[in-house]
């Protein structure tokens, strides 16, 4: 594994603090009875984390997973629900917290099927927003920092699982984003090296059809067999 490091501090672990007791604030204030937040995981783990810290009055928390996969290589974006919510929706004014809306399709996924659970009121705090990506109009009432299309990494957000535990937000270096680029694409024209499953550490696909890029974000690392996320090692 290649020894990868963010090199740009976009968005400091002071500027984030102090915007995540703003967000905090303003939830407040639209919600002084109390709230029932949603994480979605992995990436709004901390952000979460830090949220709840901040609020006042009636806390109440659920997490929820997805991962987002395309049909064929366009970026249709479908999303896969990896793990349900423990409890019901119905009459709780929620908020939903993620990391980040890029195309806005995760997102407007989630918010279809957790209004159709009755919650009475349903809204989004997303820490990074990325405006210029967006393929779905999908309303996002708190958002934490507007950014340009870059590829961001830590305060929860890796690349292939790693840097989720920086505190600042960085952008990766492009040296090495190019690299890695071009080993996948060796690696996607049958090269014969060899895929690791995403979740299932040393596990290997070996020869799968391999198709490129899922995800709509330019993301080098990742690649699809047989309908499973996978990435390149590198
Ligand atoms: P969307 O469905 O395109 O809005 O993608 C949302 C998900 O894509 C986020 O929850 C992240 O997991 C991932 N994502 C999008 N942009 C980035 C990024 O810059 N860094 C890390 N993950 C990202």
């Amino acid at each position: 594994m290649a020894d990868l490091r963010p090199v740009d501090v976009l968005i400091s672990a002071e500027d984030i603090q102090r915007r995540v007791a703003e967000l905090a604030a303003d939830i407040h204030r639209d919600f002084p009875d109390g709230v029932h937040l949603i994480a979605v995981l992995k990436g709004a783990f901390i952000f979460m984390a830090d949220l709840v810290r901040h609020l006042e009055g009636r806390v109440s928390l659920d997490f929820i997973a997805v991962s987002s996969y395309a049909k064929g290589t366009t970026s249709s974006g479908e999303v896969r629900m990896l793990k349900d919510l423990d409890y019901a929706l119905d009459g709780k004014d929620v908020v939903i917290v993620e990391d980040i809306v890029d195309t806005g399709i995760t997102l407007s996924y989630l918010k279809e099927i957790l209004k159709a659970r009755g919650p009475r009121n349903l809204r989004t705090a997303c820490l990074l927003s990325k405006p210029s990506r967006r393929k779905v109009d999908v309303k996002v009432e708190y958002i934490g920092f507007t950014i340009e299309d870059r590829f961001v990494v830590g305060y929860g957000l890796d690349f292939d699982e790693q840097f989720r535990q920086l505190p600042y937000i960085g952008v990766m270096d492009a040296g090495l984003y190019a690299n890695i680029h071009a080993k996948q694409e060796r690696i996607a024209h049958g090269s014969g090296e060899k895929m690791r499953k995403v979740g299932a550490p040393g596990a290997h696909l070996g020869e799968v059809g391999l198709r490129r890029v899922a995800h709509p974000y330019p993301h080098p690392a990742v690649f699809f067999g047989n309908g499973i996320g996978a990435r390149a090692q590198v």
